[in-house]
């Protein structure tokens, strides 16, 4: 078996060409799909990581895709915290990464 596309209208399961639709990461405009979760968009537009941790400032994207780790959240339209992999698209949807700092302690 080989990696190869094949194009909807020759597709043996009579696949769909969904509507298009654009919404923005990080300022810059992403072509998706309607349908497609904030994370399916960004990994079809070759984006894999993005958020950094507090701890570290290390890269993190899609980890279980299930809506149980938070390692995908986001902020869609100024609402924070919003997992990527559960949420669908929607067209004009701003997203922007999170970079969060630990919470300052008082003693
Ligand atoms: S990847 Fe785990 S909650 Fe989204």
């Amino acid at each position: 078996m080989t990696a190869r596309l094949i194009r909807a209208e020759d597709d043996p399961i009579e696949r769909r060409v969904s509507a298009r639709l654009t919404a923005t990461f990080d300022g810059k405009p992403l072509e998706g799909e309607a349908g497609q979760t904030v994370a399916g968009l960004l990994l079809a537009n070759g984006i894999d990581s993005w958020r950094t941790t507090s701890v570290n400032g290390r890269p993190r994207g899609l980890f279980c895709g299930i809506g149980v780790c938070f390692d995908c959240i986001v902020t869609v339209n100024d609402e924070r915290d919003v997992r990527a992999c559960q949420r669908r698209v929607r067209d004009g949807d701003v997203v922007c990464p999170q970079h969060d700092e630990l919470p300052e302690v008082k003693h």
